[in-house]
């Protein structure tokens, strides 16, 4: 069991693409350990490998009492219904914004151990499921958001506490905090 320290909007980990996972070995079962663990410890919906400084195309999400993961996701709406509900994200601590999504969708991919998954869901397992395949393709929540309410999200994340911060540990006390380091 181990938690990670969870990277913060401007890593720039987090606006990469991960990469396909190839091998379903001992290294991928722990990543979704720590990705877990991680994930509970921050009280969080979901968790994308990137959020860990992983890139990998893997994730967590724990809604309504069920934890899950997928490796190498793709995600589906089903219908063309939407939801607009508040969002958030452990990369951006603190804030939630009104973010538009498909309320069904239908994820395939894969389980820890290479075995064919499919998840079919609504509200807040669609939500969490889209919010995190987003991730994996290095896109963020308030990317999603409308043009004029994305461009007052950005103004006041810019003047957040842990802006120009690396990365928490989700240890329920105020995080300790890694200055990121100029590159
Ligand atoms: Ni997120």
């Amino acid at each position: 069991m181990s938690v990670t320290p969870i990277r913060l909007m401007g890593d720039p980990v987090l606006r990469r693409r991960a990469e396909e996972v190839v091998d379903f070995d001992a290294e991928l079962r722990q990543l979704v350990t720590d990705l877990t663990d991680t994930m509970h410890a921050a009280g969080g919906a979901g968790i994308a490998a990137p959020q860990i400084g992983v890139g990998l195309r893997v994730f967590t999400w724990y809604v309504d009492g069920e934890v899950g993961h997928l490796v190498n996701p793709e995600v589906t709406p089903i219908g063309d219904e939407e939801q607009i509900d508040p969002e958030g994200c452990l990369s951006i601590p603190g804030f939630r914004f009104d973010c538009r999504r498909h309320l069904y969708v239908a994820a395939t991919g894969w389980n820890m151990h290479g075995d064919p998954i499919r998840v079919e869901g609504s509200h807040m397992l669609a939500r969490a499921v889209q919010h995190e395949v987003d991730h994996l393709d290095g896109v963020l929540f308030v990317d999603r958001l409308d043009a004029e309410a994305r461009e007052a999200a950005l103004a006041v994340l810019r003047d957040a506490e842990w802006a120009g911060e690396q990365a928490y540990l989700p240890a329920g006390e105020p995080a300790p905090v890694v200055k990121v380091s100029p590159h």
